[in-house]
């Protein structure tokens, strides 16, 4: 992409300058100039400008829609961020075409660090989502063996499982798992019609690929709440495929790691009222 400003169009006035995270803008006789060297196609040059002077591949940016009204904090706080469940019933409702597009368009556009926009996301829907739900199950089963006998238990409590380590809950998980290899239980994606897998490069995103899809998730699940549809994160997934070659099987390409992993569907269920959760600590 190639960011310039419009010379008949640009007054001069600096703000791109101020705003630009690479400060790759210069101030010359007549315009400002974008130095494409260091310039991380962040955008903000053309989203401040007050005249509309700069264009990206000889384009002008899309505009915010007019103000409609503010957004009552209220609305987001009460009805969004603390009104959304993870969900773990759903109805057999297939996703609607324009939602799914339109969610997805929430992760694309996501802050990331620098700018890189590495994540990336392959979608199971209907009967992929048993196929996959079976492939983890098989490598699940592997692990959830070690914990049948006494002295396997011991293992997984020294690796830090200690909660997934009592006999009741691991003979429960086994059985449940057997049945998921035969469709006839789901106890990863809990029924979902849908599942999306987040990915980043494995080297560049070293650093940040993780947290970039954790943040596109959370916008993609919001929006979806916003369209009455619900999710889940589903880490028993990520941690099931912790290897290149189960990656592989679903899909991922070899170069890329799982960022997050989440269900969507229409909830079954109706939830009244609000959780309980610690406080934070403030120091004031
Ligand atoms: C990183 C992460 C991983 C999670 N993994 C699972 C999972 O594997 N299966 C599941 O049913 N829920 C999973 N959850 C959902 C949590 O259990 C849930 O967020 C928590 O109990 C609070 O409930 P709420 O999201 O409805 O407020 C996960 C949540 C997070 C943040």
């Amino acid at each position: 992409m190639t960011f310039t400003i419009n010379k008949e169009t640009c007054t001069n006035c600096g703000l791109c300058a101020t705003d630009c995270p690479a400060k790759t803008i210069r101030k010359e006789k007549d315009a400002h100039r974008i130095i494409p060297e260091g310039c991380i196609e962040c955008s903000h040059c053309g989203m401040v400008c007050p005249v509309n002077a700069v264009r990206v591949d000889g384009e002008v940016l899309p505009p915010y829609p007019a103000d409609t009204g503010s957004l009552e904090p209220e609305e987001l706080h009460d009805h969004l961020i603390l009104s959304k469940r993870s969900v773990r019933n759903y109805s057999n409702t297939p996703l609607n075409r324009d939602d799914l597009k339109a969610i997805i368009r929430a992760g694309e556009t996501t802050a990331t660090a620098t700018n890189s926009q590495y994540c990336d996301v392959l979608l199971f829907e209907g009967d992929e989502v048993p196929a996959f739900a079976a492939d983890l199950a098989r490598i699940l089963l592997k692990v959830v063996k070690i914990g049948l006998n006494p002295a396997g238990r011991l293992l997984l409590k020294a690796a830090g499982l200690g909660r997934y380590a009592k006999k009741e809950t691991i003979t429960g998980f086994h059985q449940l798992l057997s049945l998921t290899l035969e469709g006839k239980a789901d106890p990863l994606f809990h029924g979902a019609p849908a599942v999306a897998v987040l990915t980043y490069p494995a080297r560049q995103g070293k650093r940040f690929g993780r947290t970039d899809c954790a943040i596109a998730g959370e916008n993609m699940m919001l929006s979806a709440h916003a369209r009455g549809i619900g999710s889940c994160m589903i880490g028993f997934a990520e941690a099931a495929l912790f290897s290149r070659k189960s990656r592989a099987r679903i899909g991922v390409p070899g170069d890329r790691k799982i960022g997050l992993i989440f269900t969507l569907g229409y909830s079954d269920r109706k939830y009244y009222r609000y959780p309980v959760r610690k406080n934070w600590s403030l120091r004031a």
